[in-house]
């Protein structure tokens, strides 16, 4: 019996859906498992500029601070569109969270589930042992060097200290070692400064494991080689920007982004988890979300955040069974709405 205390800042579209989703399936788990759920829940994005004039206010940003574990539905949507820069919902919100908590390991699966092979528009044999897990750097690069326009137009600073690259080549060996033991490291390097610096400091990590095996491709090749040879990547390690291209592609191999969670973690336990997928205006507030991304997203919390190994393995499993049985939302096939598919999971996970 413990107590689990998150933040938890559903946001905008369909974040809100999706995260009572999630939250029913937490609840189910706090019942079976004698845990007390003490869930801290803000106001993020645009829901947050609309109601307090900030898309990150501080009461919010104090309480992911405090609780260190943070479950995160979505931020965005057309009617903040006109913004710009920090007053942008995602920008305003996202990045800084990223660069306060220090979660500079964000982490992406793809793993495409049996269930979902004919949402894919590749052939099977590009698909069959796809098993690998994109690393990227969340806190450096181009998204935070100096930005600006000056006469002669605009400017985006990329920079990379060795420390920055160093400490994430770290994650991506660790993580590595933990399963088939290849780090595919991505860079630039044939262009870009911040390549070299990337690939001599990846090199040099390497050193410290022997064990794994490392490898370094072009972000250019890479865009081909994941969809080509996907089944050969383990760990693909990766700078903050090409790591942003790279995981939406991946998912395409996936069979849907609504099914893939992402974690964004710092040292020890902090770590904010949310799904890869945007906020979707367009269907928000039908019932049409598919909110096994987000009820992913909950059980990466729970292993990572609280060490409840047993608790997030339930709720993986539970998952499972609706995509093999078909317990879905119409955009993986099935006729469910999105409370539904969190109700049958809080059912499962019950017992
Ligand atoms: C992501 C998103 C964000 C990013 C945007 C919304 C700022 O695309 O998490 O991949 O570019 O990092
Ligand atoms: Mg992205």
């Amino acid at each position: 019996m413990s107590d689990i205390r998150f933040t938890y800042v559903p946001g905008d579209g369909i974040g809100p859906e999706v995260g009572a989703a999630a939250n029913n399936v937490l609840h189910a788990m706090a019942e079976k498992y004698g845990h007390e759920l003490k869930i801290d829940k803000h106001l993020i994005g645009g829901a947050a500029i609309d109601a307090m004039g900030t898309p990150l206010p501080a009461n919010t940003l104090a309480s992911c601070q405090e609780t260190g574990a943070i479950l995160l539905g979505a931020v965005g949507g057309p009617k903040w569109d006109h913004l710009k820069g920090a007053d942008r919902p995602e920008l305003g919100s996202l990045l800084p969270l990223r660069k306060e908590l220090n979660l500079y390991t964000n982490i992406r699966p793809a793993k495409p589930h049996p269930a979902l092979m004919d949402n894919i528009p590749l052939r099977p044999e590009y698909l069959q042992g796809v098993d690998f897990i994109v690393v990227r750097e969340l806190t450096g690069g181009i998204y935070f060097g100096k930005k600006g326009r000056d006469n002669l137009g605009a400017y985006d600073e990329c920079r990379y200290s060795e420390a920055e690259v160093k400490r994430i080549a770290v994650k991506a060996f660790e993580l590595a070692r933990t399963r088939r033991k290849k780090v595919t490291s991505v860079d630039k390097s044939n262009v870009l400064e911040t390549s070299r610096l990337w690939r001599e400091v990846v090199i040099k990590t390497a050193e410290d494991y022997p064990d794994v095996e490392l490898e370094h491709l072009l972000v250019d090749a890479m865009t081909m080689h994941m969809l080509t040879r996907g089944q050969e990547f383990d760990v693909i390690l990766t700078e903050n920007m090409f790591g942003d291209i790279l995981t939406d592609e991946a998912s395409v191999l996936c069979g849907s982004m609504g099914v893939i969670p992402s974690a964004s973690l710092s040292d020890g336990k902090v770590g904010m988890y949310e799904p890869i997928h945007g906020s979707a205006p367009d269907i928000a507030g039908q019932g049409k979300a598919n909110p096994l991304a987000m009820i992913l997203s909950a059980s990466w919390m729970l292993r990572t955040s609280f060490g409840l190994d047993d608790e997030a393995n339930a709720i993986d499993a539970a998952v499972d069974a609706a995509l093999s049985g078909g317990h879905t939302t119409g955009d993986l096939g099935g006729s469910l709405s999105t409370s539904d598919v969190g109700n049958w999971i809080g059912e499962y996970v019950r017992g």
